[in-house]
């Protein structure tokens, strides 16, 4: 049977899965590398480490299956992430990453003195896009601004090595500020308004659609024949594709390095306050989403300054604590996007006294993180999106409990879907109709993605949480005083 590869470029690994025509995980793989912290608030990782990284996993991805089955392969990516070439194709710099904060300066440039950039790209400036790091670039690293021949996102790198192909599909692309959403292409304003030439710029692909072959060499390499690479998408709508999040309403829940809330619609619609991203999805649609600088990465942060990677030990017994925690947790470990917009956002434990114990400030985190999600949520909700269940994908919704704690804080059903791996799981599903397996992302979806369990709220504690919540919403601006730039370094 036909086989199709799908790459999931993260911010800690990459993560590649092998799937047949049905939608069968067959086989997975991960390799991870570093990211750089040069100064505080800033995140940088080397391209070339990605695409060492996917050499490195693709003959383990590949082992004991037959090469010659491969028809397609795609990928989804961190968004955001600057990546820059020069003539020589050669990588200027490190890629400055989505949940870096340098561009503050840039950020409120954008949103104060250009007035109609919601107009033109449906969205406000937020530090981790990538049209204000064009600007620090400018200002900051004139000589590196000046050698630039290529820009592209983080997936796009892959891509451009492994076919050729100086390509981007439009939901990565709604991620840079440079493009005008609604009308699926490239906002001239933009470019001027950031200096950048229009031939920098990748060509335009829906997530779908074949880009170009994988390159002999590589093909070669790893025992393949003809592959089909698709242009794939931005981790978030390949994570909504893997999930089956396609119709309108839709919503997915991710608990990754970063967590989102992503809401499929048919039609175009911008956030009235510009909290919320209004980006393009893979299915050709468009979509609404809310991001967390930090979810997962909390509990990583956490769990590793207790020296203890024993999930299961760590959060037993947690469940007494849900709805009862008076230990709250801010999860603004690089400050925050949505709804905040505020490099500056710290993380903070409050509430703690003599008989806290240590389960529950780990139940904190991930209360912590599931009250920001929330915030997201109401945002939505305020803005007239009805949101009446999510699926959960992401390493964090390998944990039961945290799983019930986002069905009671959000009070919806949560889907957990039988293939978790939702970005890499989505890509391969792009792969799939790119090269014709199925007419359309749609279809696929309604054919490959099961749900393998539902998690309903509990009535009593989602109450109790409401009234949390309401107790969580007020600590962000209580902490301003501390969290102000001022306390950065
Ligand atoms: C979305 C965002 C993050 C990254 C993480 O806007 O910045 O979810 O895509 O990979």
């Amino acid at each position: 049977m036909n086989t199709y590869i799908g790459v999931d470029l993260g911010t800690s690994a990459v993560k590649l899965l092998l799937a047949d025509e049905n939608g069968k995980v067959l086989s997975s793989a991960s390799e991870s590398y570093p990211v750089f912290y040069p100064h505080a608030g800033w995140s940088e990782q080397n391209p070339n480490d990605w695409l060492a990284a996917v050499e490195r996993a693709m003959p383990r991805l590949l082992h004991g299956f037959d090469g010659a089955c491969v028809r397609g392969i795609s990928f989804g990516g961190q968004m955001h992430g600057l990546v820059v070439l020069d003539e020589k194709d050669e990588v200027i710099r490190p890629c400055i990453l989505w949940n870096d904060g340098r561009t503050q300066a840039q950020t409120d440039y954008l949103n104060d003195k250009v007035k109609d950039i919601v107009k033109f790209t449906a969205n406000g400036a937020f530090a981790g896009f990538t049209a204000p790091k064009i600007l620090w670039l400018e200002e900051h690293e004139p000589e590196n601004f000046a050698r630039i021949s290529k820009i592209m996102l983080p997936k796009d790198y892959l891509i451009y090595k492994l076919t050729g192909a100086f390509v981007t599909d439009l939901s990565d692309a709604s991620g840079t500020l440079l493009l005008d959403v609604e009308n699926r292409n490239w906002s001239g304003d933009m470019l001027e308004i950031c200096h950048v030439k229009r031939d920098w710029l990748p060509e335009l692909k829906e997530s779908y659609e074949a880009v170009g072959d994988l390159k002999r060499c590589y093909a070669e390499k790893w025992g393949l024949t003809k592959v089909t690479v698709a242009a794939g998408a931005g981790d978030n709508a390949a994570a909504a594709t893997g999930t089956g999040n396609v119709k309108e309403g839709d919503c997915t829940i991710s608990l990754g390095t970063s967590g989102t809330v992503f809401i499929s619609r048919d039609k175009f619609i911008a956030d009235a306050g510009a909290q919320l991203h209004s980006f393009c999805h893979a299915n050709g649609r468009y979509h609404l989403m809310g991001c967390i600088l930090s979810a997962a990465a909390c509990y990583g942060w956490w769990t590793g300054v207790l020296q203890s990677d024993d999930n299961a030990r760590e959060q037993a017994g947690g469940e007494r604590y849900m709805g009862v925690n008076n230990v709250y947790f801010l999860p603004y470990l690089m400050g925050e996007r949505s709804p905040h917009n505020d490099v500056h956002a710290k993380g903070a434990f409050i509430g703690l006294r003599p008989d806290t114990t240590r389960t529950q400030m780990t139940v904190a985190v991930l209360e912590g993180v599931a009250f920001a999600l929330r915030d997201c949520i109401e945002v939505a909700r305020r803005g007239g999106t009805e949101i009446k269940s999510a699926r959960l994908c992401g390493g964090g919704a390998a944990s039961p409990l945290w799983r019930k704690i986002i069905a009671d804080v959000c009070g919806i059903p949560v889907e957990i879907p039988a293939v978790e791996q939702g970005p890499a799981y989505g890509a391969a599903m792009l792969a799939m109709v790119a090269c014709g397996a199925y007419n359309d992302v749609f279809e696929a979806a309604q054919k490959i993605v099961r749900v393998k369990e539902t998690i309903l709220p509990d009535a009593e504690t989602a109450k109790k949480y409401d009234e949390r919540y309401a107790v969580f919403t007020k600590l962000y601006p209580a902490c301003l005083l501390y969290t102000s730039d001022a306390a950065d370094d």
